[in-house]
């Protein structure tokens, strides 16, 4: 503040006053004639009041935290905006083999007040066992925190099929879909605020982890496009994907994916035994012409990461994401750099 009065001074005392060269001065456009010196001079002096004016904040910061939680203005759990209202939603869990993570998976979204039922898509030949179905009961029971006790069911696939996990489910009770992979941990809370973002726009998948599509080259007039990581995300800050492993959708995109799509591209997810989630995230952009909501918040991965790093991996994902591009015959995907963030989390504006 002082180096701008600073400079103000020097131009008034140095030539007429004038509307525009003043503009210009506090802008730093225009050169004063004030000595360099000075400038210099107030500028560190700004610079330290500046420190300081940061010290001060961040110990107020502090001190109103401890405030604000006697006077009551700490979020709790049971505050309107951290418990969500209008239904909730089902966790829908995608699990293969590894009943120790599905254990864990459930386990935690019982926990979660807005989770209204969970329900795994089993995929083996075998069904699970009975003692495997009464342990997951007891543990949605025990862990639950609301009087209503969510719904816990298993939906039974013979055959190892990716399009299993956006099947139609029966007896729904929420229009709200949070898909996620059984090593897939997101906290009550943030989860909560995802689901906040999603009801205020429910056509779009709402997600945490954003991905990106690149136009590679164009020969002959025809596009050849590449999926951008998390690295890609990171540096560029945008994205047109959400990947299902952790997202919520509407329930109408399961009538949508099994029903309406082509289906050429389920013969291709059943036969890859991949890409089920870029043919999620076209089918509704497709649908609603509007990018996904990537929304912050950790998800922590308990179980050892897998395929997905492997180099043969992107290679059979930049071939799915061209393959459906041409059979939609346009892309559907739209780039954004939206990001939600929890306000009671940002310190500053
Ligand atoms: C894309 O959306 C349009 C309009 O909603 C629809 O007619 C078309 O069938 C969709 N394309 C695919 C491949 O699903």
């Amino acid at each position: 503040m002082s180096a701008i009065i600073g400079l103000r001074d020097g131009v008034s005392a140095a030539v007429p006053y004038s509307p525009a060269k003043e503009k210009a001065a506090t802008r730093g456009v225009y050169h004063s004639r004030s000595p360099p010196m000075r400038r210099r001079h107030l500028l560190s002096g700004a610079r330290v009041k500046l420190l300081l004016a940061a010290c001060i904040a961040f110990a107020t910061l502090l001190i109103a935290g401890r405030i604000g939680s006697i006077m009551g203005w700490n979020p709790s759990p049971s505050s309107s905006v951290s418990s969500p209202s209008g239904g909730g939603y089902t966790v829908l869990i995608n699990t293969w083999k590894r009943n120790s993570l599905l254990k864990q998976a459930v386990a935690h979204y019982a926990y979660c007040s807005g989770t209204d039922a969970i329900h795994v898509v089993w995929s083996e030949r075998d069904p699970p066992s009975e003692s495997l179905k009464a342990y997951l009961r007891k543990i949605v029971v025990s862990k639950s925190q609301s009087a209503y006790k969510p719904n816990f069911r298993f939906d039974l696939n013979e055959e190892d099929n990716l399009n299993n996990r956006f099947k139609p489910i029966k007896d729904l009770r929420t229009d709200a879909i949070f898909s996620v992979d059984d090593d897939v941990i997101v906290h009550c809370s943030t989860l909560d605020f995802a689901f906040t973002v999603w009801q205020s726009a429910s056509d779009t998948m709402v997600g945490f982890v954003p991905r990106m599509h690149w136009l590679d080259k164009e020969k002959d007039g025809v596009a050849y496009y590449r999926n951008g990581g998390w690295w890609s995300v990171w540096w560029m800050g945008t994205y047109s994907m959400v990947v299902s492993k952790a997202a919520f959708f509407h329930r109408k995109y399961l009538d949508l994916y099994t029903y309406q799509m082509p289906s050429s591209i389920h013969d291709y997810v059943t036969r890859e035994r991949n890409c089920e989630d870029i043919a999620m995230s076209l089918l509704v952009a497709n649908a609603t012409s509007a990018p996904p909501i990537w929304v912050k918040g950790k998800i922590h991965e308990i179980g050892a990461s897998g395929i997905s790093s492997l180099n043969s991996h992107s290679k059979t994902r930049n071939k799915c994401l061209n393959d459906f591009v041409s059979l939609y015959g346009t892309m559907p995907l739209i780039s954004t750099n939206v990001k939600a963030v929890d306000s009671r989390h940002e310190w500053f504006w």
